[in-house]
């Protein structure tokens, strides 16, 4: 099973917020970016061991446009200017899912905002060593 990581347990751009005004969160709230190119939320996860992990990056979009991000591990971007689609409005929220190489122990996982609008808002990145294990037992 993955772990879940809380976006508002992690860091975030000077600006962002930890809100609770939308519906269907997870934890203590989300996080609502700074509307800025660069905001970014990032969270630190486990890995037990080195290798592909599956990442599923939960947000809401109600803009009705995309909002692309960039999505670096350990610094590196592994997914440029990814597609942060529109949700229905800010109470629904999507994952979107994606596979990433980690190395054992900490891994840094940023979204940083590839326009000026901003991030989606974020709600949690569940993270999941598929071949190199996570933290949790199977
Ligand atoms: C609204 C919404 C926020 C969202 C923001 C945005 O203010 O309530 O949750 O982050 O729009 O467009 O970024
Ligand atoms: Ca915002």
């Amino acid at each position: 099973a993955p772990t879940r990581y809380e976006a508002e347990n992690g860091t975030r751009s000077t600006g962002s917020t930890v809100d609770t005004n939308h519906k269907n969160y997870s934890g203590s709230g989300f996080v609502n970016s700074n509307n800025a190119v660069g905001a970014y939320v990032e969270v630190t996860v486990n890995a037990a061991a080195a290798g592909n992990a599956a990442i599923a990056i939960r947000y809401a979009n109600g803009t009705g446009a995309n909002r692309p991000a960039d999505v670096s591990v350990n610094g590196t971007v592994v997914s440029a200017a990814r597609a942060f689609d529109a949700t229905a409005n800010w109470d629904t929220w999507a994952d979107s899912t994606l596979t990433v190489a980690v190395k054992a122990g900490s891994n840094r996982i940023r979204l940083a905002s590839t326009t000026a609008d901003g991030l989606a808002n974020i709600d949690y990145i569940d993270f999941d060593g598929a071949s190199g294990g996570d933290t949790q037992a199977p």
